[in-house]
């Protein structure tokens, strides 16, 4: 299964974010906590230049939250800024403020030894599709402030947003396009929903998904579905249709409709905390 492919309209989202990161001291960068890696799209780091940034791991709600922790401590060995965040729980201004001011202590000092009036600082959400981007912007404002799809054609012209007395949010998010640069980064995306199902095997996907829980969550599948001690995950298949009442007409196990309610499961959140991905040391 070959998924990757780079929508035209993304050249667009491309452009607008160069003109946005301009206006901004700060962007705030939204990766899913499930699969940092994967989620994370390296040509941010060439449109940042010199600006700050502040990574927020979010859904860290869905996520293990043991991994979570080997993702905060591999960022900030880096010297990154991070900050984990279910992003619909609303009033979390204090602590994104906090994190924001302290990305940006540099600017702040420099304004004050100037003399100049301490200013707002501006900052820009970043992240690709389903990542949380709008519930972000949206947990500092009214319900229907940051609603502007993922289609940059219907982005509206800029406005910004005072989520505290120091810090003024762009409304518009940059909208980035996943970085398809090996198979298992699909295969994350694909994990958690975030590629159109129509387009993917969804058989395949979740006779992949199978193999990850049998390594990493195997009480998983014991307690959600009673499957113990079987390793073919064609079989695992069968006993998750069995478990899920998926039978054809005839009685034969629905294979396709089990794996779509097992993913469904997972996206749900129905499965507990998951995550794909571990930190790789570089
Ligand atoms: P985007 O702008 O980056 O494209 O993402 P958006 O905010 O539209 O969020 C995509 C989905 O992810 C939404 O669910 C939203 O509720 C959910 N979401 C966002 N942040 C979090 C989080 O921190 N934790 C969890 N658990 N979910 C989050 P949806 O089902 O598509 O929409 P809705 O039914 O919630 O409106």
């Amino acid at each position: 299964m070959d998924i990757n492919w780079y929508p035209g309209h993304m050249t667009g989202a491309r452009r607008k974010m160069q003109e946005d990161i301009k206006l901004c001291d700060v962007v705030i960068e939204l990766l899913d906590a499930r699969i940092p890696g994967s989620s994370k799209n390296p040509d941010l780091d060439d449109l940042i230049g010199n600006k700050k940034r502040l990574i927020i791991l979010n859904k860290a709600d869905m996520a293990d939250s043991a991994v979570t922790e080997k993702w905060v401590n591999y960022y900030e060995s880096k010297g990154i800024k991070v900050l984990t965040m279910d992003s619909r729980v609303r009033k979390q201004t204090l602590k994104v403020t906090a994190a924001v001011k302290e990305v940006c202590k540099e600017k702040i000092e420099r304004d004050r030894r100037r003399g100049i009036a301490a200013r707002p600082i501006k900052a820009m959400v970043a992240g690709i599709p389903n990542v949380g981007k709008s519930t972000f912007i949206n947990s500092f404002v009214g319900k229907t402030s940051a609603k502007t799809g993922n289609k940059p054609g219907v982005t509206r012209g800029n406005q910004w947003i005072r989520i505290s007395k120091d810090i003024n949010l762009l409304d518009t998010p940059g909208i980035l396009w996943p970085k398809f640069d090996n198979q298992q980064i699909g295969l994350n995306l694909s994990f958690i929903g975030s590629i159109n199902d129509n387009i993917l095997e969804m058989t395949e996907v979740a006779g992949e998904f199978i193999s990850f829980l049998k390594d990493n969550y195997c009480n998983i599948l014991a307690e959600r579905y009673m499957i113990k001690d079987v390793d073919d995950v064609f079989q695992i298949m069968e006993e998750i249709a069995i478990a899920k009442k998926c039978v054809k007409k005839g009685g034969e196990p629905d294979i396709e409709k089990a794996c779509i309610l097992l993913l469904d499961d997972f996206r749900s959140g129905k499965l507990g905390r998951i995550s794909l991905e571990t930190p790789q040391e570089d």
